[in-house]
């Protein structure tokens, strides 16, 4: 079996410009370090412009995705092109993971291809001896109940109460069994939480 990056790819069935999807390693290919970084601004800049804000804050965080205690896998079709990336950072000695960070191509979303890379990772994170993956994930445009609102000091009630109000992601993850464990009230400014979520990998 052909091999990029440490471990054999994985294959998905799907039509993705008319091809098969492949789970592979990300390596040191410039080419596509950068594709995966433009898919990084691209995917992010509707709801969270200021994570990546250029070119160049994006290639350092894909960079970093491939030092020590990492893991970093993409989604690619035949031509190699980049339809999404995750990433894992080894955390608590190896008990927990932190996924980050998660990116699907705008113009294949739906199509299954974050949960893939999420079970990717989850089978990477086992293999290495992992028992927890966490996460967090940002709501910085009022995409939740609990955004622009005063958290305090019945924190819980409002996190038993969120309701997804314009598609955000937390919702994605509660599908591929992760579940809120926590929030940190304006972690980007008054009223702009970060929704924390976990999973357990081992039974
Ligand atoms: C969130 C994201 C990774 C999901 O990837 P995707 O390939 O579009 O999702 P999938 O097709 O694998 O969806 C799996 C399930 O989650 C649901 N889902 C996907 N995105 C969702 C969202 N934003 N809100 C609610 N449910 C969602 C799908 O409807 C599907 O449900 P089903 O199993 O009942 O059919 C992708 O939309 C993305 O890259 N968004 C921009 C960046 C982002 O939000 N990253 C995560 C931030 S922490």
């Amino acid at each position: 079996m052909q091999r990029l990056g440490s471990s054999p790819h994985r294959m998905y069935p799907g039509h993705f410009w008319g091809s098969l999807m492949k789970i592979v390693d990300l390596n040191h290919d410039e080419g596509t370090i950068h594709q995966v970084a433009a898919l990084l601004m691209k995917g992010f800049k509707d709801h969270w412009p200021n994570a990546w804000p250029d070119l160049d804050a994006a290639l350092d965080e894909v960079r970093d995705s491939l030092g020590t205690g990492r893991i970093s896998c993409i989604a690619i079709d035949d031509d190699r092109r980049v339809l999404g990336w995750i990433g894992g950072i080894r955390e608590y000695s190896g008990n927990a993971w932190e996924l980050h960070p998660l990116v699907v191509h705008p113009d294949h979303q739906g199509k299954r291809i974050g949960r893939a890379l999420v079970a990717d990772l989850e089978m990477r994170v086992v293999e290495q001896g992992g028992v927890t993956i966490f996460l967090g994930t940002d709501d910085e445009d009022g995409m939740t109940s609990i955004a622009n609102v005063d958290l305090y000091p019945n924190v819980w009630e409002h996190i038993a109460g969120i309701k997804n109000l314009r598609r955000h992601p937390y919702e994605f993850y509660q599908k591929q069994g992760y579940v809120i464990v926590g929030v940190i009230p304006d972690a980007n400014g008054v009223g702009k939480p970060d929704i924390l979520m976990a999973k357990r990998m081992v039974v």
